[in-house]
Order: C-alpha cells, then sequence, then structure tokens
C-alpha cells in the first residue's frame, strides 16, 4: 500500500466513527502462530479454518463453477476450467468444506446435480458441495458477454480496448446479482456465515446481502486489476458497483496499487470516507476493510506432480512427436485473452530470429493457450490478429520440418501442460495488464530441478514478487527480442540462482498463505455487529 502522507491527507476526508473498532491486522496472527514455520500446508490451513470459523459455514460464490460437466453419447465427464480461479479457490475448499455456489455453465450440469442443484466435488473425492445457479441464455449475453467482459474486463486492464456499456446489459447484470443472492441467502437460511464472493461479475451480491441478512460477514477477492480513477469513471454505474462492494467487510485485490485505485474512486466518487491508515473505507459509517493478498498457487502439489512417471512418460512422447530433441523450447500458456500480449509475444519471437540468426532451426516456442469468450468481437479478432503474426513468423522462419512456432490452441490435458513446462527452457508472460498471472507462478512451481528462465510482463501482479525472473515491456519489440535471446543465452549458475529464490518466493507465499491471510481478516477483521434481519 502507498503510505505516503500527500495520498493520506487527500484520502482522509471524514472522521472515523468512534463506535468502530479499528480494523485488526493479521499480521500477528500469521507470523506469530505460522510465519516461522517453512511453508503453509492444507493441514495448517485445515486447522485455523476449524480454529477461527466456530459455527459460521463458508458460502463461495462465483460465476464459473470449479467442475463442470460435460455429455457426450450419454456419458458424464467432468473438467477444470482454465483460469486462476479454480486454482486458487479449489484448494481452499476442500480444505474447509461448505458450498461453493456458481453458474451452472456445463452441458451436463443439469444432470449431475441432485433435486436441489447441488453436487458433491471433487467429483473422484468429494469434500465439498457444489450449488448450481441457471442463467438464461439472454441472461449470460447481458450479465457475462456483456457488462462483465464487454464493460468491466476492458475496463479493469490496460489493454486499449474499449469498454462498451449498454444499459440493457447493466440491468441484466443487477437480475443476474439479484438471483445469485436469492439462491445464497437460501443456501445460508438465516444461519451464521461467511460469503466470499469472487470477481468482477458480482460486485452488487455484498450490498444485497448485507441488507438482506446483516449478520453474514461478507469478503470479496476481486481477481483483476482495478483501474485509476480517471478510467473508472468512465463507467456510467461506477457508483452502484462501488456501492455494491462496500456492502463487503474485507475487499481483497492483488497488490497495494490496485486498493488505492479503489480508495481513490470510492473517496472521489462516492465521498467515502478513507482511512488510509487502517486500510479501511466508511460508507454509510459501515468499514470495509480493503487489503492487497497476492493470489498463489499449490507449490507443493505442482512441484510434486511434475516429478511424476507420468510427465516423465510424457515428455517423451511430446519430444518425439513434436521433434523437439536438440532444440531451445520456449513456452506460452495462456487463455487467449488480449490482455495477455500473445501477438506482441509473436513479434518479438520473429524479432529474435531476424536478429540473432545464428538460433533459426534451434529454437522452437510452443504456445498453448485455451479459446476464451469466443462469442466477444474482440476474441474474435484477437484470434485472426494471432494467425496473422503466426503465418507471418512462420512463414519467413519456417524451413523442412522446423517452424519456430508451434500453436497449440487447445484444452490441453494437466499432464501434458506439465510436461511443457519441465521441458522448456524459458517460459514467456507477457501480459499487457494482469492482477497477478499464476502461470508465471505455476512455471517456477513446477521446476524442481531448479533450472528454466521466466520472461515476465512488469504489468503483472507477480512482476512485484518473481523479481529473478527477466523483466521485460512487451510493448517495446526490440528489448523483448533481447529479452529472450538473454533468456536462451542465460548461463546455468545464473539461471539456477534466480529459479532459487524465485521457487523460495513461491514455496513460502503459497496459496495456503493467500488463503489463510483472508481468512483470518474476514473472520477477525470483520464487524460482526448484530443488526436488525430484513426480509429480502
Ligand atoms: O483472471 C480473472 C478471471 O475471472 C479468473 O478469475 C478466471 O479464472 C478467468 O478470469 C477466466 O475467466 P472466464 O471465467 O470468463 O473463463
Amino acid at each position: 500500500m502507498s503510505d505516503g502522507s500527500l495520498l493520506r491527507c487527500w484520502f482522509f476526508s471524514g472522521k472515523k466513527p468512534e463506535t468502530e473498532t479499528p480494523a485488526r491486522s493479521n499480521e500477528g496472527v500469521i507470523r506469530g502462530r505460522v510465519m516461522g514455520e517453512p511453508t503453509w500446508t492444507r493441514e495448517k490451513l485445515r486447522r485455523l479454518v476449524h480454529r477461527e470459523i466456530g459455527d459460521y459455514r463458508l458460502i463461495v460464490v462465483s460465476n464459473r463453477q470449479p467442475y463442470v460437466h460435460d455429455l457426450v453419447g450419454g456419458e458424464l465427464s467432468y473438467a477444470s476450467p482454465a483460469g486462476g480461479l479454480t486454482t486458487a479457490i479449489d484448494p481452499l475448499m476442500q480444505e474447509c468444506g461448505g458450498t461453493w455456489v456458481a453458474f451452472g455453465g456445463g452441458k451436463g450440469d443439469l444432470y449431475a446435480v441432485d433435486e436441489k442443484n447441488r453436487i458433491q466435488v471433487p467429483p473422484d473425492d468429494p469434500s465439498y458441495t457444489l450449488r448450481l445457479v441457471w442463467l438464461t441464455e439472454e441472461e449470460q449475453q447481458g450479465y457475462y458477454y456483456g457488462f462483465s467482459n464487454q464493460g468491466l474486463w476492458p475496463l479493469c486492464h490496460n489493454a486499449f480496448i474499449e469498454p462498451t456499456f449498454q444499459t440493457s446489459d447493466w440491468e441484466t447484470y443487477k437480475s443476474v446479482n439479484n438471483e445469485f443472492a436469492r439462491q445464497v441467502l437460501d443456501e445460508v437460511d438465516g444461519r451464521p456465515a461467511a460469503v466470499f464472493t469472487q470477481d468482477y461479475h458480482l460486485a452488487l451480491l455484498p450490498r444485497l446481502l448485507r441488507e438482506a441478512d446483516p449478520n453474514i460477514i461478507t469478503g470479496q477477492f476481486w481477481h483483476i486489476p482495478w483501474p485509476t480513477y480517471e478510467i473508472f469513471r468512465i463507467c456510467p454505474w461506477g457508483d452502484q458497483l462501488l456501492d455494491g462492494l462496500l456492502g463487503n467487510d474485507l475487499l481483497g485485490f492483488h497488490i497495494g496499487d490496485h486498493c488505492d485505485n479503489f480508495m481513490e474512486a470510492a473517496s472521489r466518487i462516492l465521498g467515502s470516507s478513507v482511512h488510509d491508515e487502517y486500510n479501511l473505507v466508511y460508507q454509510n459509517e459501515e468499514p470495509t476493510l480493503v487489503r492487497p493478498f497476492p493470489i498463489s498457487v499449490d507449490f507443493e502439489q505442482i512441484s510434486q506432480e511434475s516429478r511424476s512417471p507420468e510427465v516423465t512418460e510424457e515428455i517423451d512422447r511430446l519430444t518425439e512427436e513434436m521433434k523437439l530433441g536438440g532444440m531451445i523450447v520456449g513456452l506460452g500458456i495462456d487463455r487467449i485473452d488480449y490482455t495477455k500480449g500473445i501477438p506482441h509475444r509473436i513479434r518479438a519471437i520473429g524479432r529474435f530470429l531476424e536478429k540473432y540468426p545464428e538460433y533459426i532451426g534451434k529454437v522452437v516456442f510452443i504456445q498453448a493457450g485455451v479459446m476464451s469468450r469466443t462469442d466477444i468481437d474482440a476474441y474474435q479478432r484477437l484470434s485472426d490478429q494471432i494467425d496473422q503474426e503466426l503465418n507471418n513468423v512462420n512463414g519467413r522462419f519456417a524451413h523442412d520440418d522446423w517452424r519456430p512456432i508451434v500453436y497449440l490452441p487447445d484444452d490441453l490435458p494437466a499432464v501434458t501442460l506439465a510436461a511443457l513446462r519441465r521441458i522448456a527452457n524459458f517460459c514467456v508472460v507477457s501480459s499487457l495488464h494482469d492482477g497477478m498471472n499464476l502461470v508465471a507462478k505455476e512455471y517456477v512451481a513446477s521446476r524442481f530441478d531448479e533450472d528454466g528462465v521466466l520472461v515476465l510482463s512488469p504489468f503483472t501482479g507477480a512482476a512485484s514478487e518473481l523479481t529473478d525472473s527477466v523483466i521485460v515491456n512487451p510493448y517495446a519489440t526490440e528489448k523483448f527480442a533481447d529479452a529472450i535471446c538473454e533468456a536462451v543465452e542465460m548461463p546455468y549458475e545464473e539461471r539456477h540462482g534466480r529459479m532459487v529464490r524465485m521457487r523460495s518466493v513461491v514455496e513460502e507465499n503459497n496459496i495456503y498463505l493467500w488463503a489463510a491471510r483472508l481468512f483470518v481478516d474476514l473472520m477477525q477483521g470483520t464487524r460482526r455487529s448484530r443488526r436488525p434481519v430484513r426480509s429480502f
């Protein structure tokens, strides 16, 4: 968090109500009890949750569900969707139990649930309940493809895609948030509960929950960046979004800059009273604790899985099939999204081969990725742009049976992705803007051999932690090409030293530490005041 005095004075637009207790920082609990121990584990998180949760039930709410069911030829199957959400929250739920409420977007979902729209997950070893919410095609268009992904997504990412704000999408967004509130309240059923909402699809939910049942503890994690005031204020309904989010007791972002941006918007748009020194925003004399929680991965699990015989077999298969023997291999793994800087990366590889022709025929870059939000024009345009850039680079440099870039826009199995991470001499994450970027942390976690180079955009949240990566601006093609060359030529001692340091950062700041810090702030840093319950 910025603690500059100018910023503090500027934010300090009201008096802190005396009836409220300043929010407690969780540093004491986290440091005192556990930071001295080597790493956070599932088991430690489980113990912490059991100690803190008392009679409260944990309810996670998100748009995307952690297990999507498909129906092919009468057979039900399931898969975990791509992206950081499931990676981060599923381990937490597996340890804590409780209920996850999400939109049922899979073709087979209706067949998988019981009469109350619930199913126990993970399907192979159930430990918590998934409750699905059904949305009509029209609702999905207005709420998910419309307001969330053509309004808020480009608004929050500096990728120079203009956000579009349609009144009808906004109306649908509001009504879908109301529908989620109805379902969550049904799940809570007047009992003590802590509701942990995810992301930008459900910004209005916390206020709706608080109004209906003030006893619910409300927390939210915003998985994407929060833009500056100058950008945020172009949203026609920004005041309502802010007010919805300030129905949270706790609001988390990845990094301090996003917290500062949020607090500035609340102060300047709503006139909320912001107490920078406590990370508190008061709206209607009710506090919201706004803090950074840099999200992470399950370091131990990724590291272990990466060593498995299945991954080793897959490495052999891929090396033979893709003729990777003796090649220097680069890797990109992304959801195909315009924020990820994929065309910029391809251009930089082209420039690298132009500038350093000695690597023609010696370097192969594998770009894996899963298609995403393809109903939206900007994503279709991105797909065409990627094809053009690929044709350009492969067209100029490919010879015999060697191509510089192999594009695999498929939903690849986890074992294949794990094998690719191990094969890759270097991994490129070139986001134009990204809240965190877990691909970077997954690459580091998977390199138990303590080798490999990460080339990373400074516009990711991960760049503030992974300072031993090769940090390069994806817009600066010339420097980007040089950074690729640096990764390719980096001597073993340096690669090893950097990777060891990055691994210790990710090992220490793993997903369980993230969850523990959030959980303690949620359960201890909140008001827990008892207010009259109003029917919803
Ligand atoms: O990164 C933000 C995010 O919403 C993640 O939480 C999620 O995993 C990812 O984008 C994927 O988005 P979608 O659910 O639209 O496919």
